[in-house]
């Protein structure tokens, strides 16, 4: 982690902590941290989302609260800071989960979400390029989320990426999928993943967190187990927040490094990029 995203994710935590310490809902915390990520360019997402072959960016994003289930998300959305307000927008302006594509993006600027500055500049790949450039594991360090708690005791988990490297255009990880990327259960808990999409999607890690915090195992114990599953399986990677309505919280990753920061109003916040 470079010494400007350790003050960038600093930042970010102290803006959601503030807004939960002021009474706003865990969902508007999660959307505003995400919001400070994104803008700073100093990740993959927004601002600093990565290309996709054809020199596009084409960012994916995701929200849920866990009282009533709600979750909104959009997926290859294009040219916008903000994905995780148009993916809250689609929580709560819509009657659906996800919207996707150029429609995801008409949707967010009827909606007048900050467009980005610089326009994405078309590459001159050719597909068969494109095709043999693509890689299986593709560098995913950067994705963006949170999970907070609030004083009413709901909890939300976000997550907001430009996806990783070497992907073909169109390609979607799990960030803007319900139950892998991201999802929040005021029975269970909030939990946002970050990693290798395609190993996360095939087995539906954020669900399965949660089932197990259901069945009453503690994040400590519930990650490593469905972390050993996901690195046997599917020879996945991947790090995760899970943030439970009791409070219980584990940052945890299968990777060298993930960098994360957490708070609760005590002393500093806490950031570093191994857990
Ligand atoms: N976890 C981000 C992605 O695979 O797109």
């Amino acid at each position: 982690m470079t010494s400007s995203q350790a003050v960038c994710l600093r930042g970010a935590v102290q803006v959601g902590y503030h807004l939960l310490d002021r009474g706003s809902s865990a969902l508007v915390a999660v959307e505003q941290t995400i919001r400070v990520l994104e803008r700073s360019g100093l990740f993959n997402a927004g601002n600093g989302a990565h290309r996709q072959l054809d020199g596009v960016r084409r960012m994916d994003a995701s929200i849920m609260e866990g009282e009533c289930l709600r979750a909104g998300a959009v997926a290859s959305i294009e040219g916008i800071v903000h994905p995780i307000t148009a993916a809250r927008l689609v929580m709560e302006e819509t009657a659906h989960v996800l919207l996707v594509g150029p429609l995801a993006t008409k949707f967010a600027k009827h909606h007048k979400i900050e467009l980005q500055k610089r326009q994405a500049t078309r590459g001159k790949l050719s597909y068969d390029s494109m095709l043999k450039q693509m890689t299986t594991k593709g560098d995913w360090h950067g994705t963006v989320g949170a999970v907070a708690l609030d004083r009413s005791g709901t909890v939300a988990a976000g997550a907001s990426t430009g996806g990783i490297d070497l992907m073909l255009p169109g390609r979607v990880g799990d960030t803007p999928i319900i139950g892998c990327g991201v999802y929040a259960d005021n029975e269970t808990g909030a939990v946002s993943m970050t990693g290798w999409g395609e190993s996360i999607i095939r087995l539906a890690v954020a669900k399965e967190i949660c089932e197990r915090l259901r069945y009453g195992e503690t994040p400590a114990s519930a990650v490593p187990k469905v972390f050993r599953r996901l690195v046997a399986k599917v020879q996945g990677s991947a790090g995760t927040l899970v943030l439970t309505p009791k409070g219980r919280f584990a940052i945890e990753h299968v990777t060298s490094y993930m960098a994360a920061g957490w708070w609760d109003g005590k002393g500093g916040p806490t950031v570093k990029d191994r857990f």
